[in-house]
């Protein structure tokens, strides 16, 4: 079956970006002149990912408003004749097919999560967390997608960190199977929530793209809250390690190499901006003159 449902959830609270957080949701901060949302619903498209359900929280508005018509905005820069700025307006609205769900509290991403079920039914779908980028330049979630429709069972992102930063991720413990396209293809054998260096089982860290299982919904109803009293997609896809394929278990890992960035996190924002302008054609030329004699003035 294809693939064609992604869920993205921006229902967090945020707190590492406050007080910018605390009326606009994270997922709505601009990454040079876009929301970092746009960036996420932008690369499921491209995926072919058509039907794209965002669970959202309590500054729900913003984001709605931001995939939705603006008719007043764009008579006014029709009339001006202003017809590139009117197309990047248009560019949200005719993405694809946005729809919403409310998660009433935010009560970890498993559960939210789980607030995708009845949009999702029975078949596999994508999750791809909304202050998550990865950079349109490198590739990942369509290789996720085959690999979740070669194996049948459920795909997760891993990247490399330096061991001493594992404690702020989840963590895989992988392992070589038969039928991976490539040796950053593995099995997935266990799997621990923010585990401290000393006893994680590789620096292998859970990244922001899922290709899931349906089977997921049931085992995350059956899931009590974990760390911090959330309900931990981790400890979800940890139980689905261990089930057989009959009963849609079995998960799968792809390593990715390539640029991400964690839009939440406040220093890892300002790369992303940075990274991201100095290749955009019309402000890269000048921004990267301006930064190269910016960086002259630091080692001075
Ligand atoms: P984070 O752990 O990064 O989100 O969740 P957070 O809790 O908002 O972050 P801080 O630590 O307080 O700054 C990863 C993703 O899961 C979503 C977030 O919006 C983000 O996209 N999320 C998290 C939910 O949708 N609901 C939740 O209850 C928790």
């Amino acid at each position: 079956m294809t693939i064609h449902k992604a869920v993205i959830p921006a229902a967090g609270l945020g707190t590492r970006f406050l007080p910018a957080t605390k009326s606009t949701p994270k997922e709505m901060l601009p990454v040079v002149d876009k929301p970092a949302i746009q960036y996420v619903v932008e690369e499921a498209v491209k995926a072919g990912l058509d039907d794209v359900l965002l669970i959202t929280g309590r500054s729900k508005r913003t984001l709605a408003d931001h995939f939705d018509a603006v008719p007043e905005l764009e008579a006014a820069l029709e009339a001006k004749g202003d017809l590139e700025r009117l197309a990047k307006v248009r560019e949200s609205t005719e993405l694809g097919h946005v729809h919403f769900v409310r998660q009433g509290q935010p009560k970890g991403l498993g559960h939210a999560v789980l607030q995708a079920k009845h949009h999702v039914g029975q078949e596999p779908f994508a999750v791809l967390l909304g202050d998550d980028l990865i950079d349109e330049r490198d590739e990942l979630l369509s290789t996720m997608l085959a690999l979740q429709e070669r194996t049948g069972g459920s795909v997760i992102a891993l990247l490399e960190v330096p061991p001493a930063q594992i404690s702020m991720y989840g963590c895989a413990a992988v392992e070589p199977f038969d039928g991976a396209a490539d040796p950053d293809q593995v099995r997935i054998t266990a799997l621990v929530e923010k585990p401290p260096a000393d006893e994680a089982p590789s620096n292998l860290a859970i990244i922001g793209r899922y290709v899931l299982h349906p089977a997921v919904f049931e085992v995350l109803e059956n899931t009590a809250p974990g760390r911090g009293g959330e309900i931990q997609l981790t400890d979800a896809l940890a139980t689905l390690a261990g089930l057989p394929a009959s009963e849609g278990g079995g998960v799968y890992g792809v390593v990715f190499r390539g640029r991400r960035y964690d839009t939440g996190d406040r220093l890892d924002y300002l790369k992303a901006v940075v990274q991201i302008a100095v290749d955009r054609p019309d402000l890269g030329p000048d921004f990267r003159a301006w930064l190269g004699e910016f960086s002259q003035t630091l080692s001075d």
